[in-house]
């Protein structure tokens, strides 16, 4: 496979609306984003993912679009963003944008025009229906509760959201939609970006009068269309988010034979603290043996052919810590989880406030919440009678707003994050949690992802080198990588008990890593610590 700046790189996802509010109005902007600059070149990134800043009436927090080339009023304006790409560049990192292609706000100048009736140039950017027997077309749902159908009385049809009603699902048969999209694409490739995140982009070959969403036959010769007529050939870095993909899948989309995408989120892992078949609020506990597979799974189809993502968190999910690891030994826990993510093959991603080990927060009423799919899941829930407690509960757990609180950067008011009043409450941790504190300690755990992303930049074993999963105890996970002569031994003990670790014959040479104070020498015969990892070459 070619080398690619985007497979050396560590990218550093933000959530603007959280990041950092540089004018007082309690909301994050690019100002905020720019003043913080420094900050990010001291961690290491190579690569800014920018969740959307576009215009948008924020149904679903600038994942709806009303103007893909105008920057949310809100967040600053285009002289701020050029501003922001370049000062980024200075310090060695590109921005990726957000590409939000499934669908678009209902407030779209596309689809007020659409809405205007059947014989409107500009109604089959959508997907629209008519009603079966005065009722929804098929039982096609959306992502955020109920139908995905949404009645439309002035034309008598039905049209498709697979995410809220305000976001109404482009229709990418129809090639003029296709070429609207090519042309905005190149509008911010012409800007100087380093690439694109594709959100839910295994949804646009979607065959709804089939019921088929993800996946669906045309999806690749899209992508291929997409590649030929934007970015292809210009070496950016693309990043699919894929739900439902297997490595097979996966491949498809990141072979780089096939010209599609670099790479591709796929969420196996993430689905492992659920009950098969039903919704992510439906909890059952991590089996760390289960993730043990999962990841070797992936580490080892994707070997030549593809290449992969590494993520715990991003704006969607829970904080990894509060998830799986422990939230009374945070930084151990936090440290191990940055360890085992970033020494396995693929290009990991941070998301803000990870790299400080910030945590999840706890709600005690819905009105606390802000994020539509929570509050659609609650209204749902409670309908068919399950106690509130226990639908807070789980919003608890894997609520979207958990990733969204504020970003925390001091101890002082609304932890530094805003002069004004913040949008979503800051976490009542953060005068112990926060990044003035983790750079005056150099115990904490940014100091373990700048070390992780340094030894990325200095040995090419990270990047390059092949991985083999070590038979072990099921809550340890361990693997060699290795790269010529070099050869890695990553140990990590995925778990707040001891376990032991047994290990052929093994010459330890150097400790690249540890999460604890003492130096490695031997590696026969261990009782692994809580939480303990480390990585040690060996001969
Ligand atoms: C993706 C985004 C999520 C958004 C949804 C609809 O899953 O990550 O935040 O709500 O797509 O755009
Ligand atoms: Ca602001």
């Amino acid at each position: 496979m070619k080398k690619n700046w985007w497979q050396e790189v560590v990218v550093y996802q933000i959530y603007p609306r959280s990041f950092m509010d540089a004018n007082g109005d309690g909301i994050g902007d690019l100002r905020g984003i720019i003043s913080k600059l420094d900050y990010l070149e001291k961690l290491g990134i190579g690569a800014i993912w920018l969740s959307p800043v576009y215009q948008s009436p924020n149904d679903d927090n600038g994942y709806d679009i009303s103007d893909y080339q105008a920057i949310m009023t809100e967040f600053g304006t285009m002289a701020d963003l050029d501003e922001l790409i370049a000062e980024a560049k200075k310090r060695g990192i590109q921005l990726i944008m957000d590409l939000v292609v499934n669908h678009t706000s209902d407030e779209h100048h596309w689809f007020i025009e659409a809405k205007k009736g059947q014989d409107n140039p500009y109604r089959e950017y959508y997907v629209w229906a008519d009603p079966v027997n005065g009722k929804e077309p098929n039982d096609l749902r959306s992502t955020f509760s109920g139908s995905a159908w949404a009645f439309d009385e002035e034309s008598g049809q039905y049209y498709l959201h697979l995410f809220s009603k305000k976001q109404p699902d482009l229709n990418w048969q129809n090639p003029a939609v296709r070429q609207e999209v090519y042309d905005m694409m190149n509008f911010w490739i012409d800007k100087g970006i380093g690439g694109f995140r594709m959100d839910v982009i295994d949804l646009i070959g979607k065959l709804p009068e089939k019921e088929i969403t993800g996946n669906g036959p045309q999806l690749h010769e899209f992508l291929q269309e997409m590649n030929q007529k934007t970015f292809g050939g210009k070496n950016l870095l693309t990043v699919g988010e894929t739900w439902g993909a297997t490595p097979e899948i996966a491949k498809e989309y990141s072979d780089p034979r096939r010209k599609e995408l670099s790479m591709v989120f796929q969420f196996e892992h993430i689905g492992l603290d659920e009950i098969p078949g039903k919704e992510k609020w439906d909890y059952r506990p991590l089996q760390v043996a289960e993730l043990k597979a999962v990841f070797a799974k992936w580490q080892n189809e994707l070997g030549d052919e593809g290449w992969n993502s590494l993520f715990w968190n991003n704006h969607d999910l829970p904080r990894i810590i509060s998830r799986w690891g422990d939230e009374n030994d945070r930084v151990k826990s936090g440290k191990l989880l940055a360890i085992l993510l970033h020494s396995l093959k693929g290009t990991p991603y941070i998301y803000q406030g990870e790299e400080i080990g910030m945590l999840n927060r706890q709600v005690t009423d819905i009105s606390q919440v802000a994020d539509i799919e929570s509050i659609n899941m609650y209204h749902e829930r409670l309908a068919q009678g399950i106690k509130k407690e226990e639908i807070l509960a789980a919003i608890n757990r894997k609520g979207r707003d958990n990733a969204r609180t504020p970003m925390q950067w001091n101890a002082g008011k609304n932890a530094g994050f805003t002069t004004g009043t913040p949008w979503l409450a800051v976490n009542e941790n953060y005068p112990k949690i926060n990044v003035e504190a983790a750079l005056a300690d150099e115990n904490s755990l940014f100091y373990t992802y700048q070390k992780l992303i340094q030894l990325r930049k200095e040995n090419p074993i990270v990047v390059w080198g092949t991985f083999e999963l070590i038979e072990t105890a099921p809550e340890v996970i361990a693997y060699y990588r290795q790269l010529g002569e070099e050869k890695w031994l990553v140990v990590n003990n995925f778990s707040r008990h001891l376990n032991p670790l047994q290990l052929p014959a093994t010459t330890v040479l150097e400790t690249v890593i540890h999460n604890e104070t003492e130096k490695i020498t031997d590696v026969e015969n261990l009782v692994l610590h809580p939480w303990q990892s480390f990585i040690v070459k060996v001969k």
